[in-house]
This record gives structure tokens, C-alpha cells and sequence, in this order.
């Protein structure tokens, strides 16, 4: 097992590229099921995600390429095992999104129940009623979905909730299911933008991309295609935060601003120096102590809740006081323990914590939990004084790409060591 040992205090300056989206090529990767001829993805990140996805198509008969270039070439056209087991599944949820293509290409898909995870329960109830209503018969057993169907058909589909992953099982079902697909209440993250742009390409059509409507009109087939992921948001929003919160000055190239307009408008609230210019966003602080902020989160285009652990590490060392209030997932406040301990002033009333900024915390020896709450960790342990270390560091190795590299070039003291 690994560890991170960061040693605090030093304002990150120098300028860092950002990854491809994680949440962009999961369900990209898993879009290549539904293609005769191979998909090539340039841009994807370095991610234990994205390899846990590569193992699951391989599991089910894909074939890939990993090209000089750090694109991945996948072949996932003739697949020989139309299940995805609980070894590979309960280790990254997002596997659920191979059930929409399989079921629309092969007519019949076995998936594990991902279960429940660190961060909430997390159901998926929604992808499976959707899946229905277009057709699918789908059993619930031994905590397997067994799910079948000759001929996905075309449906109006209401979601009740707003889920990222359930929009983009259904658009990727509706491709080639048998007439018109509308899907109302659609999530609208830029994520899901990313997989229907790489959908057109392969051949499906699709309109109100962007919006709370989609709709999908079925095709006979799809093909393979060449496609670029997006900026992974998530991790360029982490590393300004890492520079806010250490009074820093940094660069990052390879982004796309508007993704990203109310983590810069919230940094901007907390002091930040802000300019963005084409693909780059530049954040200073000359040495400032942030200011509070109220957070919020909301589905898209509100605060991500993927962002509410690095800015609770924020607003813990922040002049004044705030509240940040979760309202996506029920449980995503792992990091505040670990937060205390490195001497925060952090109160949990339900689904709100209440933060009283405090002038510095103390390096301790920290647990990760979950990605985005280790990032946290992360980023306090920057901002400490004396030594942070995180053990778990796995969770990180999900979602971001050569941390420790990234946060040397910065200027960090960190280093990853071998219990
Ligand atoms: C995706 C992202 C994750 C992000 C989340 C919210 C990927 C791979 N993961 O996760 O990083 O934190 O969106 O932006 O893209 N829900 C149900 N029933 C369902 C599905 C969801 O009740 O069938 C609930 C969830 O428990 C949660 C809410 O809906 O409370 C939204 O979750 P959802 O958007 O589905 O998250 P994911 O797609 O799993």
C-alpha cells in the first residue's frame, strides 16, 4: 500500500495541462460496444478507472490498442461474454454503462448491482425502469441484473431524478433501438455533451444536446470512430483550489473555461485572481488568505458536487465562516473527520456543514475514503503546517492523473512512499 507525505505550506506556482475527462471516457469506452469497427480515443487520462473499464470489455471479449500517441484503440465490436461481474464492478460503479450498449447491440446483458459506496447508497433504479419503458426485460437476482430484450423499441422517458450515468445508459440504448427516444429531465453535464458528440460521429442521431431534452432517433448501426475526450473539469477545478487554498499563482492549460463557471465565479467570491484566455485559466492569490464561501450543490450548470470536498478544505482555512450544503449525494462527507483532526472548525448539522474558517491547520496522519475526499485531504495537507500524511491513496489513483507529479512541478513537497 501507498502513502502521500506532503510537507505544508508552500504556495503552488508554475503552470500544469490538464488531463481528459474521467467521467468523459468511462462511458465513451463504453460506447464502443455499440460500434461495428473500432473506436479510437485520443486524450484519455492515466486512471485506475480507466483501466478497470479496459479489464471489464476485455473480460467480455474486446481487444485494445494502446498507441504511441496515449490514444487507446478499442474494439469492442465482437463481444463473446455479456457480463460484467462483481469483482470489477463494485470497485468503480460507473461499470453500470456497459448495460445500455449491450442490451441495445447483443439484446441480452448480465451486470452485477454495484451496490452501495462510501459516498451514499446510490441506486439504479433509474437506469432500469428507463430500460424497461424501451422495452427490456430486466430481472433482479442474486445481485446480478439480468436483462434482455429482442428489439429495443423507441419511448418517451420522464426521469423523476436528474442522474448523469442513467442519461447516458439510456442515450447510448436509444441509438439503436427501433424508432424515436425522448428523454426528458436529461442531466446536462458537459460529460454527457463529450459521449453524444463521439455518438454522432459513430453514426447515431441525436438532438437538444445540452439541454434537459434529448432526443434520440434509433439507426440500424453504428462504426467506430476517432474522437479527443474533454478537459476533466473536476481535476482542473481541484488543482485551482490547491493553488487558492495555498495562496498560490498557478496556470493550467487544456481546459475549457465555461465548464467550469461557477467553481471561478466561487473562487472569485474567495479572493482569487481570475483570467481565462482561450484553453487556459490562470488563478493568483498574492499570498492571500482566502475568503469564505457558500456552496450549494446542484446538478449542472450549478456547483458539482464533485467539487464540495475541495472547497470545504477551503473554507476551512478561510477568513470568516460558510456553509456548504450537499444535496446530490446523502453520505459525501467523509473528509470532514480527517478535516478535524488536522485542527478544523467544521460542525455537521444533516446535510450542511457549517465551517468556521480557522487561520492554519496541523499536519496529521489522515485516511482517504473516497476520490473526491481524498483530494480534500489532499489539498488541507498543502495548506498545513508540518508534515500530512494520506494513506489509501488508491482512491486518488481513480481520478487523478500522476498527482504527486503534477503537484511537484507546482512546487509541492509531496512524495508517494510504500508502507
Ligand atoms: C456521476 C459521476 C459522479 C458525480 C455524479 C453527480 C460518472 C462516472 N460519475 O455519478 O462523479 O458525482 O454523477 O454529478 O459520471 N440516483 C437514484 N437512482 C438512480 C441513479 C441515481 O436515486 O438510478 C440518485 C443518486 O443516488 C444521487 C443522484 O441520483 O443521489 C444523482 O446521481 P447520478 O447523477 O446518477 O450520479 P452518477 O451518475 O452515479
Amino acid at each position: 500500500m501507498y502513502k502521500l507525505v506532503i510537507k505544508g505550506g508552500i504556495p503552488l506556482s508554475g503552470t500544469i495541462k490538464s488531463a481528459g475527462s474521467k467521467n468523459s471516457s468511462l462511458p465513451i469506452l463504453f460506447a464502443s460496444i455499440l460500434a461495428d469497427s473500432p473506436l479510437t480515443l485520443k486524450n484519455t487520462p492515466y486512471l485506475s478507472d480507466v483501466s478497470t473499464t479496459l479489464r471489464l470489455l476485455m473480460d467480455m471479449g474486446a481487444e485494445f490498442v494502446l498507441e504511441s500517441d496515449g490514444s487507446v484503440c478499442v474494439d469492442s465490436s465482437k463481444l463473446n461474454n455479456l457480463s460484467a461481474d462483481y469483482e470489477l464492478v463494485k470497485t468503480m460503479r460507473a461499470s453500470i454503462l456497459s448495460l445500455g450498449p449491450m442490451l441495445a447491440k447483443y439484446g441480452e446483458a448480465k451486470i452485477s448491482l454495484p451496490g452501495g459506496c462510501a459516498i451514499g447508497t446510490r441506486p439504479v433504479n433509474l437506469h432500469l425502469k428507463a430500460l424497461e419503458e424501451l422495452g427490456a426485460t430486466i430481472m433482479v437476482k442474486n445481485g446480478y441484473i439480468y436483462a434482455e430484450s429482442d428489439n429495443l423499441v423507441g419511448a418517451t422517458i420522464d426521469f423523476d431524478q436528474v442522474s448523469v450515468t442513467a442519461t447516458e445508459n439510456i442515450v447510448m440504448a436509444a441509438t439503436l433501438a427501433k424508432g424515436t427516444t425522448i428523454i426528458n429531465n436529461a442531466a446536462q453535464e458537459p460529460e454527457i455533451t463529450d459521449l453524444i458528440n463521439c455518438l454522432k460521429l459513430m453514426g447515431a442521431n441525436i438532438s437538444g444536446t445540452g439541454t434537459s431534452t434529448l432526443t434520440i432517433e434509433g439507426v440500424e448501426t453504428l462504426s467506430g470512430a476517432t474522437y479527443t475526450v474533454c478537459p476533466d473539469r473536476i481535476e482542473v477545478g481541484t488543482y485551482l483550489v490547491a493553488a487558492a487554498i495555498t495562496g498560490g499563482s498557478i496556470t493550467i492549460k487544456n481546459c475549457d473555461p465555461k465548464d467550469l463557471r461557477v467553481v471561478l465565479d466561487k473562487l472569485t467570491d474567495s479572493g482569487a485572481n481570475i483570467v481565462t484566455e482561450g484553453d487556459t485559466i490562470s488563478l493568483s492569490m498574492d499570498g492571500k488568505r482566502p475568503t469564505s464561501v457558500n456552496i450549494k450543490t446542484s446538478a449542472y450548470p450549478n456547483f458539482p458536487t464533485d467539487m464540495q470536498a475541495q472547497f470545504t478544505a477551503l473554507n476551512a482555512i478561510a477568513d470568516s465562516s460558510s456553509t456548504v450544503t450537499e444535496t446530490i449525494f446523502e453520505n459525501r462527507f467523509m473528509h470532514i473527520p480527517e478535516l478535524l483532526r488536522m485542527g478544523a472548525d467544521l460542525t455537521l448539522e444533516g446535510n450542511t456543514v457549517v465551517c468556521r474558517g480557522v487561520k492554519s491547520l496541523t499536519g496529521a496522519n489522515l485516511m482517504a475514503t473516497d476520490l473526491r475526499a481524498s483530494a480534500s485531504l489532499v489539498l488541507a495537507g498543502l495548506a498545513a503546517k508540518g508534515t500530512t500524511t494520506i494513506d489509501r491513496v488508491y482512491h486518488l489513483d481513480r481520478g487523478y492523473e500522476t498527482i504527486e507529479e503534477k503537484l511537484k512541478s507546482l512546487g509541492a513537497q509531496i512524495e508517494r512512499v510504500q508502507d
